[in-house]
């Protein structure tokens, strides 16, 4: 059979292989460790000479399945899961800095990445520097001789700042560095950042892919010489994805694609609504012509995403006053769940920066995220639209 499947399809279809109990579904292989026949099979695991499973700290057949599975919708050539989306962030960065090495860095990146930047890599002599995300001409400047990698988010939490991939790959390739993209807003179903030159890619799996709020997981994608650094970085420091979680996220990959079509129209839909209230101020969604990056939007994704943010008018009071008025969505601080899920930061997630340290990051005291859920789109506009405070 010379058919080439989808990678829609080889996201519901490609399976651990099936036991001899021939089952549809694909059974969950809770087990801590894979047994062997023979002292010469259990030798040659260990020595690498072949694939056996050995330990699921290593590998498993839930979180392999999960891998390949994305692997064919990323198009990577390997990649690794891990608990959570910071465990990806972290082993995606950690196995190839040392001390006296840089690091350049988007400044509007996830929260705990710019704490992993701040304050645990300085600990080890690794420093950093952060560059303007809406202007790459500055981020040459930035280079230095002991750069190693460049880190960046697009779209950007919750910012959904859109960074054009191929002209940053450029500069990397140029300086001969890793390209570092964390693509969990997008998912692999809306952007693939390897085809404009990535070598490493990141996902959180609690968001999208998870995709119903219930399990935290986190993937990372790209070339097979860095996975295997990343790889072996895992086997010792153990951040392994449990293989319930790998069963439960893979199951859900069956889905994404058809998910991600829905929270795309949804939000698109919300997006011009609001753009159209005259209590808010400015709409960020990257699929909107206002959006002040939609052409590379447009370039790099085959829609705009399931994430919509704006600003409403007055500022804090008005957001409290918002969350309260909301009667449906979850006032919640994940996102890409089924459910529609409204946040504030300025009040919740990043009270603890100070106004300057938030605005540089595009986030204004009005600012309100909403990640627009499955719910049928009458009852989200109802929601959304009927909580905003008039004055
Ligand atoms: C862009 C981005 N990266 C990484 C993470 C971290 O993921 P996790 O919560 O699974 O560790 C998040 C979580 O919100 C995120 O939004």
């Amino acid at each position: 059979m010379n058919h080439q499947f989808h990678p829609d399809t080889q996201a519901i279809r490609l399976q651990t292989e099936r036991t001899t109990h021939k089952e549809h579904s694909v059974p969950l292989f809770m087990t801590s460790s894979f047994t062997f026949d023979t002292a010469e099979a259990m030798a040659a695991a260990f020595t690498g000479e072949d694939n056996s499973l050995i330990y699921s700290r290593y590998g498993n057949p839930n979180t392999d399945e999960l891998i390949e599975k994305i692997c064919q919708l990323e198009g990577a050539e390997a990649g690794f899961a891990v608990s959570t989306g910071m465990a990806a962030v972290f082993t995606s960065i950690a196995p190839f800095v040392g001390r006296g090495d840089h690091i350049v860095a988007s400044r509007a990146v996830f929260g705990s990445t710019h704490q992993i930047l701040s304050n645990i890599l300085p600990k080890w002599g690794i420093t950093f520097t952060y560059v303007d995300p809406e202007d790459i001409s500055k981020w040459e400047a930035a280079i230095r001789p002991n750069t190693k990698m460049i880190i960046l988010e697009t779209p950007s939490n919750p910012g959904l700042t859109i960074i054009d991939i191929e002209r940053v790959n450029h500069l990397a390739k140029k300086y001969n560095l890793i390209l570092n993209v964390d693509n969990c807003f997008a998912t692999p179903v809306l952007q693939q950042p390897i085809q404009w030159g990535a070598n490493l890619v990141t996902h959180s799996a609690t968001k999208y892919m998870d995709g119903q709020g219930r399990a935290l997981g986190g993937i990372i994608l790209g070339d097979k010489k860095y996975i295997d650094e990343i790889a072996q970085f895992c086997r010792h420091t153990g951040p392994s994805l449990s293989p319930f979680n790998a069963w439960l996220i893979s199951k859900s990959i069956e889905t994404l694609s058809l998910r991600m079509e829905r929270h795309c129209s949804s939000a698109l839909q919300l997006a011009q609504e609001l753009e159209r209230n005259n209590q808010i101020t400015k709409v960020l969604y990257p699929y909107l012509p206002s959006h002040p990056q939609h052409d590379i939007a447009r370039k790099q994704m085959s829609a705009g995403g399931g994430i919509v943010t704006f600003e409403l008018k007055g500022g804090l009071e008005q957001g409290r006053k918002f969350l309260n008025n909301i009667k449906m969505c979850s006032l919640t601080s994940n996102l890409g769940d089924s459910r529609t899920i409204v946040t504030h930061p300025a009040s919740t997630t990043h009270s603890k920066l100070s106004e300057e340290e938030r605005l540089s990051v595009g986030i204004t005291d009005g600012l309100v995220r909403i990640s627009v859920g499955l719910e049928h789109i009458s009852d989200i506009l109802w929601d959304v639209l009927g909580a905003i405070p008039s004055h």
